[in-house]
């Protein structure tokens, strides 16, 4: 895994967003990954901010975010797909119909997964993934346990990654919803690109674990050293675990 450690978060940011801007330049029609959660919020403030000056079409870009929450429809304040709408899709120019997302309040989940397998199949893929890391060295929403799960599926959420997201629910735990749907980790190693971003020292051991120790399902994150094309972005407090790495 390729490895670039930051000054601070906002310098990743920055040249996370000019490494997107690029790659939608060099293919108009590129498939995006997107992740949730606090690390790409710079990410896309950025890419805002590019789109206001114009530096960036995303006219023809095709999107699938990687997770939502079971039981919460779009609409929903707490869900993830609320989340892109605030921070990146109502202020740059995606098409709607580029958009995909799982949708958390459908009937049949397992339906659900199999459509959105379906459509990122279609796409042909990820050309570039953009991912973050809990601190318990989870992809997406798939937890550390005994075993992975390959495909687009149901996942219970653990205690520690539901207090992660109690911001999105008025900073109260018990409301996050117990579980949620996601992209499996099959998608994700296939996906043709990796940019990972990690902030902070609560991420230092997640990350330690994910580029050193043995290739876990305990360390779902571990399974990005099969892959042949992953960055893995930090900042200093992030990178705090890693060997040969000097902090500056
Ligand atoms: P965070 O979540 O960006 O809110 O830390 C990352 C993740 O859980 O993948």
């Amino acid at each position: 895994m390729n490895l670039r450690v930051f000054s601070s978060e906002k310098e990743a940011a920055e040249a996370c967003a000019a490494r997107l801007a690029e790659a939608v330049r060099l293919q108009p029609d590129l498939v995006l990954g997107l992740p949730t959660g606090r690390t790409p919020l710079n990410v896309y403030r950025e890419l805002v901010a590019l789109t206001r000056r114009g530096g960036l079409d995303l006219s023809r870009v095709v999107t699938f975010n990687l997770d939502e929450f079971l039981g919460l429809p779009p609409e929903d304040a707490g869900s993830f797909r609320a989340y892109m709408e605030r921070h990146l899709f109502h202020h740059v120019n995606l098409a709607p119909e580029r958009i995909h997302f799982l949708d958390g309040s459908a009937e049949d989940a397992e339906a659900e997964c199999a459509r959105y397998d379906a459509a990122l199949a279609a796409a042909g893929g990820l050309d570039l993934l953009l991912l973050g890391i809990g601190p318990n060295g989870h992809i997406a929403f798939n937890e550390p346990g005994e075993s992975l799960v390959a495909s687009c599926h149901r996942a219970r959420l653990s205690r520690e990654t539901r207090l992660a997201n109690a911001m999105l629910f008025g900073d109260d735990p018990s409301r996050v919803p117990m579980a949620a749907l996601t992209l499996g980790v099959s998608s994700i190693l296939q996906a043709r690109r990796v940019v990972l971003l990690a902030f902070g020292a609560s991420k230092a051991a997640a990350v330690t674990a994910m580029l050193h120790g043995p290739v876990t399902p305990h360390c779902p994150a571990s399974f990005l050293q099969l892959h042949r094309d992953v960055e893995v972005w930090l900042d200093e407090p992030a990178a705090r675990g890693v060997r040969h790495h000097r902090p500056r």
